[in-house]
C-alpha cells in the first residue's frame, strides 16, 4: 500500500488495497491515522457492490443509517444512494441542490456521522467533482478577532431549515416541534475528539439560527463567515474516476457536491455514514 499527499492541506491518494479482501490491523491503523492527519483520503480501484462496498466501510467504525429512508441501495439499508435521477414523492425530480453549498452531514442530529464515504456508480463525462475545504486549517487562519466572535457561537439545528424551504416560512420547523423534534443544538466551532484541533463546522441549509440571531441574520452571518474561512488552498475538488472510494472526515471539513456537468448525463454515488460522537 501507498499513501500518497494530494496536497499540503487536504487530501491523501492510497493504492495497492483491495478493501474487498481482509487486511492486516497494522494497514487498517495506518489507513486510519493518514485519514486524521489528511482529513480526506481516495482509494483507488476498488470494484464493489452495495454490499461489498458496506463490509468494506466498515473498516472505518459503527454504521448509520442515512436520514433520508428514500433512497437506498436495494437490500443494503446502511448504503445510500445519491443520484440527480431520483425522482421525490409526486414524481418531480428530487432536490438535490442543498448538497451543492458547503456543508457537513446530519447537523440535525445528536451524534452526525465522524465520516462521509462515496464510492461512484455512474459518473458524468466531466464535472460531478466533490469539493472538500480543511476546517481547521480555516479556523487556524482566522483573525482573533473572528475567533473570539464565533468561538462560543451555537448553531440550532433543523432537518430542514426555513432557509432551505422553498416557501422561506418556518412552518416545516413548526412541524418537527409540535413532532416533539426539537432543533439540535451544536457549537459552530468544534473539537476533533482524537487529536483537539478547533474546526469550522455547520450545514447552512440545516441551520435554522445562530442561538441569539434571528434566521436571515444567521444565513448571512454564514455566508460573511464562509467568504472568510475558506481560501482556495483549504480546498481541493475530487474529480471521481470509477474505482475512487472518497473518505471524509467530517469533524475536521465541510463538502459540497459539484453541480458542474451535464445533467441529461447520470450521476450516482453510494454513500455510507459511520455514526461519530455529540460535537463538543
Ligand atoms: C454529500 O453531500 O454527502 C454528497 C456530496 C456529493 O454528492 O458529491
Amino acid at each position: 500500500m501507498k499513501i500518497t499527499k494530494i496536497n499540503e492541506y487536504i487530501g491523501a491518494e492510497v493504492t495497492g488495497v483491495n478493501l474487498n479482501k481482509p487486511i492486516s490491523e497494522a494497514i487498517k491503523i495506518e489507513i486510519y491515522n493518514a485519514l486524521l492527519d489528511n482529513v480526506a483520503l481516495i482509494i483507488r480501484d476498488q470494484n464493489f457492490s452495495a454490499e461489498e462496498f458496506m463490509q468494506a466501510v466498515s473498516l472505518f467504525g459503527e454504521l448509520m443509517e442515512d436520514q433520508n429512508r428514500r433512497y437506498l441501495a436495494d437490500g443494503v439499508p446502511m448504503v445510500s444512494v445519491l443520484s440527480n435521477r431520483h425522482v421525490d414523492s409526486t414524481g418531480k425530480p428530487a432536490k438535490i441542490a442543498h448538497n451543492a453549498t458547503w456543508h457537513t452531514d446530519h447537523t440535525n442530529q445528536e451524534y452526525p456521522p465522524k465520516f462521509t464515504i462515496l464510492y461512484p456508480v455512474a459518473l458524468p463525462d466531466s464535472g460531478g467533482g466533490t469539493a472538500l475545504c480543511n476546517m481547521r486549517a480555516a479556523y487556524a487562519a482566522l483573525s482573533d478577532e473572528w475567533k473570539v466572535k464565533i468561538d462560543h457561537m451555537k448553531t440550532a439545528n433543523t432537518l430542514i431549515s426555513s432557509a432551505r424551504s422553498s416557501t422561506g416560512n418556518l412552518d416545516i420547523v413548526k412541524e418537527q416541534e409540535v413532532a416533539g423534534i426539537p432543533p439540535m443544538i451544536h457549537p459552530l466551532v468544534r473539537t476533533h475528539p482524537e487529536h483537539g484541533t478547533r474546526s469550522i463546522w455547520f450545514h447552512k441549509a440545516k441551520t435554522e439560527n445562530i442561538i441569539g440571531m434571528e434566521p436571515q441574520e444567521t444565513q448571512d452571518f454564514l455566508a460573511e463567515l464562509l467568504a472568510e474561512a475558506i481560501r482556495p488552498e483549504f480546498t481541493y475538488t475530487h474529480e471521481y474516476k470509477l474505482g475512487d472510494m472518497l473518505v471524509i472526515d467530517n469533524r475536521s471539513s465541510m463538502h459540497k457536491a459539484g453541480f458542474d456537468y451535464d445533467h441529461s448525463q447520470h450521476r450516482m454515488l453510494y454513500r455510507a455514514l459511520v455514526r461519530g460522537d455529540r460535537p463538543f
